[in-house]
């Protein structure tokens, strides 16, 4: 599918006639806006900005709201770029803040926000993304409640997780409740927004809504996985086997870094719960894709389908 875009975008990116299929051009696009819209005159803001979003990461959630977008049916990409943004935004600011309070000294392969500027800059950092998003989704009326839903579940996450790991009662049914509010919610919003500025059906909002969490559920138990079996370097952040072992990345030296969900995760996934958890992760996949049943085959389907693929595949 080709389209014909002519705004600021695109020209900017010097791109006349794209592939919008192709999703690292779309992923380009959103980064390039994520950039300039979070330029600021207090010099330091930018640099902290930058700092993390020039790091990388995955991209999924933009990615998803892109490509459920484009499988409903929308075409107008230059017209949901703010909101891919937007949710990478909110994204950003959540891992800002989380290596605050996880004391996590590396993130996406760079020192954090945390370990380089300290606390405080984090912590205001954070805060500026969050205020671009009010900016960048101004015009968007029909998905500002959606965002409103997730971001506050984000916080309530946080919020259950550290007290659950303060009152010692982290179960396996408040670990599942905790990762829903926490990331699964935030997924939902990249697929139902996606869904809704294409102009889906309610059911079909219903259906990408579902889809969006159950990936959610997925990666966060994926996450939590690697973060045992995986390695510091590949994942980009420390790990928590690496971190309990003292094999926390070396350059950086917190001798603070102390991450109590790092012992619980560890507790959890023993013996074979590791393979449990990868099971329900996989179980929470093949739901996910009958969600996606109800939706005519097209390429950006077929995308999405490999996308949930990944999150259970995935090696960081
Ligand atoms: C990390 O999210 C936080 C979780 C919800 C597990 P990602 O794994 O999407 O982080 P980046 O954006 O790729 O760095
Ligand atoms: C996910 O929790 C973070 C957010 C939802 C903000 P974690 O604390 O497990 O994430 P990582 O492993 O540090 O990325
Ligand atoms: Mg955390
Ligand atoms: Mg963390």
């Amino acid at each position: 599918m080709t389209l014909h875009h002519s705004n600021a975008f695109t020209e900017t990116l010097a791109l006349r006639e794209i592939d919008w299929l192709d999703t690292d051009t779309m992923i380009e696009a959103v980064d390039q806006l994520m950039m300039s819209s979070t330029e600021s005159d207090v010099q330091l803001l930018t640099e902290t900005s930058h700092h993390i979003i020039g790091a990388g990461g995955k991209r999924v959630r933009p990615r998803l709201l892109l490509l459920s977008y484009l499988a409903l049916g929308g075409t107008d990409i230059d017209y949901v770029l703010p909101v891919a943004a937007s949710l990478e935004l909110v994204h950003t600011a959540s891992v800002v803040h989380d290596d605050i309070n996880d004391h996590g000294v590396l993130r996406r392969g760079r020192p954090s926000i945390n370990a380089k500027w300290g606390r405080t800059f984090a912590l205001l950092t954070g805060d500026f993304l969050f205020t671009k998003v009010y900016e960048l989704m101004a015009d968007y009326s029909s998905v500002n409640r959606v965002f409103a839903v997730s971001t506050k579940a984000l916080v309530e996450g946080e919020t259950l997780q550290a007290a659950a790991v303060k009152e010692g009662n982290f179960t396996p049914d408040v670990y599942l409740r905790v990762i829903a509010l926490k990331t699964a919610e935030l997924f939902r919003a990249s697929t139902l927004s996606g869904a809704i500025l294409a102009g889906a059906t309610p059911s079909q909002q219903d259906s990408l809504s579902e889809f969006g969490f159950k990936v959610g559920m997925a990666f966060q138990i994926m996450d939590d996985v690697l973060d045992i079996t995986g390695n510091t370097e590949q994942l980009g952040k420390t790990a928590g086997l690496d971190l309990q072992q003292g094999k926390g990345f070396t350059n950086i030296t917190d001798p603070t870094a102390n991450d109590p969900m790092a012992r619980i995760k560890t507790e959890m996934m023993k013996g074979d719960r590791l393979e449990q958890a990868s099971a329900q992760a996989n179980h929470f996949i093949e739901s996910a894709l009958e969600d996606l049943d109800g939706v005519p085959d097209s390429a950006p389907k077929d995308k999405l389908i490999e996308l949930a693929h990944q999150v259970i595949d995935r090696t960081h």
